[in-house]
C-alpha cells in the first residue's frame, strides 16, 4: 500500500488499522502532508463551512495539586507565583469576552481544592445565569463523578481533560505515581455519560513518545468518539523536570491534526496556542489541516504571565481584543471567518 491509498481510505471510511497509520505517519512526506491536508479541510468545510470558532479562554488558578512531569504549574515549581481568580473577576472576564463576541467561556485551571464544588457550582450557576446563549466549558482536571454532575446540572456543558497518552506505560512515564491512566479513563467515562460534550487529547512529541504511542492515541481517540480533541507539541518548561527535552514539532502535529479530522469529521478541533507557540502561523496552518477551533486568552492581563504551562506562551502579553482582533484578521487572510457563535458539535 502506498500513503496515498491509505490516506485516501481513512478518507472514505473515517477508520484506519494501528499498522496503516503506522504506515502513514513514517513515511509521511512534503506530498502525502498535502494531500492529507486538503482532504482534512473539505472534510472540516463539509460540517462547519469556513467557519471558525473561538472559546474565550479564563485561566482561573495555576495552583495545582499534581506534579506532572511536563507541566509549568506542578506544585513542586516553587518559581511560580500562584494566583487565583474571583467569581468577580471570572465574571468581568465574561463580560468582556461576551461583548467582544464570544460565545463560550472555557474555565481552565490547576487541580486547586480552594475551589470546593459548592463555589465551583456557584460559577457557573452564575455565568449560566448572565450569559444563557453561551456554552460554558470546564477544564480543572479529575475530580469525582459526583462533583462533575453537580457543575453539569448547574449550566456546564462541555469538559476538557486530555487524556495525555493512551499508553498506560508512556502515561506513566510523564506523571506522578498517583495518577494513572485508569483514572483519567474513568473520569472521561464518566463525563461522557452525565452529558458533557468531552475533549479527549495528547500532547505530540512528548519525552519517551514512541510512533506506536502516537498510533494508539489516534485509535483511542476514534474508540471514545469524544466531540473535541485538543492536540498540540509538547513543548519545555524550564522549571520542570522535562527542561531539556526536545519539543514536539510542528509538522508532525498538523500531520496528526489532519488524521484526526478524517477519522472523527465532525470533531471540533482547535488549532492549539502550543501549535502556534512552535511555528509562525501555526494556528493558520492548522486551520489549513482541518482545524476549527481558536481558543484566545480572555484572563485578566495582571494574571497572564503566571499561567505559564510551557516556556513562550504565544499572546501572553497581548490585550484580549487585541488578540482577538488579530486571529479575526489572520483567518481572514487565509479565507476563514471567525464567528460569534456557541459552536456546538455537527449534530
Ligand atoms: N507543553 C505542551 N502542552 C502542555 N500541557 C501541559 N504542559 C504542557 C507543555 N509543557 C497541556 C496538557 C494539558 C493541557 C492543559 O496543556 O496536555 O492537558
Amino acid at each position: 500500500m502506498k500513503s496515498a491509498d491509505i490516506i485516501e481510505s481513512i478518507y472514505k471510511t473515517a477508520d484506519a488499522t494501528h499498522d496503516e497509520l503506522r504506515f502513514i505517519i513514517e513515511n509521511r512526506s512534503g506530498e502525502s502532508a498535502r494531500m492529507l491536508y486538503g482532504l482534512a479541510r473539505e472534510r472540516a468545510c463539509e460540517y462547519y463551512g469556513k467557519k471558525i470558532f473561538v472559546r474565550g479562554l479564563i485561566e482561573m488558578t495555576n495552583y495545582c495539586r499534581n506534579d506532572c512531569l511536563y507541566c509549568g504549574i506542578r506544585r513542586s515549581n516553587k518559581k511560580v507565583q500562584r494566583y487565583r481568580l474571583t467569581k468577580e473577576d471570572i465574571m468581568e472576564c465574561c463580560r468582556e469576552g461576551h461583548s467582544l463576541g464570544f460565545r463560550t467561556f472555557v474555565l481552565q485551571g490547576g487541580e486547586d481544592m480552594y475551589y470546593t464544588d459548592d463555589i465551583m457550582t456557584d460559577i457557573v450557576a452564575s455565568i449560566r445565569a448572565e450569559y444563557p446563549d453561551c456554552a460554558i466549558t470546564l477544564s480543572l482536571g479529575e475530580k469525582p463523578r459526583e462533583s462533575y454532575q453537580r457543575f453539569f446540572d448547574a449550566g456546564a456543558n462541555r469538559y476538557l481533560l486530555r487524556h495525555e497518552s493512551a499508553d498506560p506505560e508512556h502515561y506513566r512515564r510523564l506523571h506522578p505515581a498517583e495518577l494513572s491512566l485508569a483514572n483519567r479513563m474513568e473520569c472521561l467515562r464518566n463525563l461522557k455519560e452525565i452529558g458533557y460534550q468531552v475533549g479527549a487529547g495528547s500532547m505530540v512529541g512528548s519525552p519517551y513518545q514512541t510512533v506506536g504511542n502516537i498510533v494508539e492515541d489516534l485509535l483511542f481517540i476514534k474508540e471514545f468518539a469524544p466531540q473535541m480533541v485538543g492536540m498540540g507539541p509538547f513543548i519545555p518548561h524550564h522549571e520542570t523536570p522535562f527542561a531539556h527535552e526536545k519539543p514536539g514539532s510542528a509538522e508532525l502535529t498538523l500531520f496528526l491534526l489532519a488524521i484526526v479530522r478524517l477519522m472523527n469529521p465532525k470533531v471540533l478541533l482547535p488549532a492549539t496556542t502550543a501549535l502556534g507557540t512552535v511555528e509562525n502561523n501555526g494556528r493558520e496552518m492548522g486551520v489549513l489541516a482541518g482545524c476549527n477551533v481558536v481558543m484566545p486568552n480572555i484572563s485578566p492581563m495582571s494574571v497572564r504571565r503566571k499561567y505559564m504551562l510551557y516556556d513562550n506562551k504565544l499572546n501572553a502579553d497581548a490585550e484580549t481584543e487585541a488578540a482577538y482582533e488579530s486571529v479575526k484578521k489572520s483567518m481572514d487572510a487565509i479565507g476563514y471567518e471567525v464567528v460569534s457563535d456557541r459552536g456546538d458539535y455537527a449534530g
